[in-house]
Parts: C-alpha cells; sequence; structure tokens
C-alpha cells in the first residue's frame, strides 16, 4: 500500500516537473453562450491638439529617460480621453457616440504600447445609452491591433468581444490619430 502510495507520488512529481509549461488548453463544450452578435464600425477621433483636445495629458512620470535613450519618453504618461467616435473619417462625420477613459503609455521600449481602461458609449438610434468596456494593451506601432472587451452595458451586458483597430490617420508628431474600429460583440 505505501510503495504504491509512493509510485504514484513519484509519477506525480515526474509528471508535474516534464509539463512545465506555464498553460494547458483543452476543448470544452460550453453551454449557455450569448445567441447574438452585433457588428460595429466606426472611427475614433483621438485629438491632442487644437482648442478643444480630446485626449489631455493628466500625469507623467517627473524623470526623462535622458540616460536611456532607448527607452520610450512617453514611459508612463497617462492620458484621459472623451474621443467622438464618427460614422465616417471626416471631421464633419455623423457623431454616433464617445470613447471616455484612460490609457497610459505602458512599455518601456522604444515600441510604444498604450494600455487602454476605456468604456465606448453611444448615443444615437437603437444603441444610444449603450456601451462596451476596453481592458487591453494597444501596441501602436502594429499596422492592426486586437482589442479585447471585457464587458458591457445596455444591449452590450455581458459582452464579450475583441475590436480590430488600424489607423487611418496618425500624425506621429502630435499624437492625432483618426482610427478605424470593427468591433465583434457577443452578447444577449
Ligand atoms: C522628481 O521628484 C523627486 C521627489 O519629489 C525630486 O527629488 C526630483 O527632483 C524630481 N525630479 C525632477 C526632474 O523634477
Ligand atoms: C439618447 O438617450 C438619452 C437619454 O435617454 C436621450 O436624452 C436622448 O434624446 C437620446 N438620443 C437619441 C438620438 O435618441
Ligand atoms: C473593417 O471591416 C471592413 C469591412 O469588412 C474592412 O474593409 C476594413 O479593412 C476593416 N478594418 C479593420 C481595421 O479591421
Ligand atoms: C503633424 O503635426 C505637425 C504639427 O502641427 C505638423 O507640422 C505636421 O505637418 C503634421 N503632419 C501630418 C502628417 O499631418
Amino acid at each position: 500500500m505505501k510503495n504504491k502510495f509512493t509510485l504514484i507520488l513519484v509519477l506525480f512529481l515526474y509528471i508535474n516537473l516534464v509539463n512545465c509549461d506555464y498553460y494547458q488548453s483543452k476543448t470544452i463544450v460550453p453551454h449557455d453562450l450569448p445567441n447574438k452578435v452585433t457588428h460595429l464600425h466606426f472611427y475614433y477621433f483621438d485629438i491632442h491638439t487644437g482648442n478643444n483636445p480630446s485626449a489631455v495629458i493628466v500625469a507623467r512620470p517627473n524623470q526623462t529617460n535622458e540616460k536611456n535613450p532607448k527607452k520610450s519618453s512617453l514611459y508612463g504618461t497617462v492620458f484621459a480621453i472623451d474621443n467622438p467616435l464618427r460614422e465616417g473619417p471626416e471631421e464633419t462625420s455623423n457623431v454616433v457616440g464617445n470613447a471616455q477613459g484612460l490609457y497610459v503609455s505602458s512599455s518601456q521600449s522604444e515600441d510604444v504600447t498604450l494600455t487602454m481602461y476605456v468604456d465606448y458609449a453611444f448615443t444615437s438610434g437603437e444603441l444610444n445609452g449603450s456601451s462596451f468596456s476596453v481592458l487591453s494593451r494597444n501596441p501602436v506601432r502594429e499596422p492592426t491591433r486586437e482589442l479585447a472587451v471585457v464587458g458591457g452595458r445596455g444591449k452590450f451586458r455581458m459582452a464579450t468581444s475583441f475590436a480590430l483597430i488600424r489607423a487611418h490617420f496618425l500624425n506621429v508628431t502630435t499624437g492625432d490619430g483618426i482610427i478605424e474600429y470593427n468591433v465583434t460583440i457577443f452578447h444577449y
């Protein structure tokens, strides 16, 4: 009996040592999945310049990265946003909602990454009052990025989803950008 137990223990330890990957995946059969899907397409206007910027710096580190030019000079900077969402990429295009929240320049390397904590709310049509929430990295140097959507309100209650985004326009000097969003939202 004791030997059997020891053998099992040894086997268990051995399996754990061999299997040192930090993850395991398997296929499961889910029940009770969201049964609705909504596709959204809009443009997010991230404007840092002009008389009424919608993206503003609210905090930044008090040290520069002069000692390490390989580091991003933006690292640690926190922005607050109330960015309009428009149907099209033109400044005159209809506003359909706004994105409110924060993003922080979160990578120490030269490749700027913004980690976003943003709620995207709609103000027009059937989606008026509904919103979805993004909590995700946004590696801005990559042409097309995927953002994780972690929940929502109104029609998007219990949402689970992702957004694919790409810059339609970007001024790297000022930070002004017009970003195209395709969002696929699974909800109830
Ligand atoms: C940053 O803050 C520290 C602590 O308050 C202060 O000693 C230092 O002088 C500041 N550095 C700059 C560049 O302002
Ligand atoms: C959206 O909802 C708000 C609050 O219920 C309401 O005041 C506003 O008129 C609505 N807008 C549209 C375009 O339906
Ligand atoms: C969004 O979808 C449209 C239509 O399928 C496509 O033309 C466009 O390239 C997509 N944009 C992004 C950023 O995925
Ligand atoms: C970016 O903004 C700067 C400062 O306003 C301006 O001089 C430059 O022409 C702009 N570049 C583009 C591509 O719009």
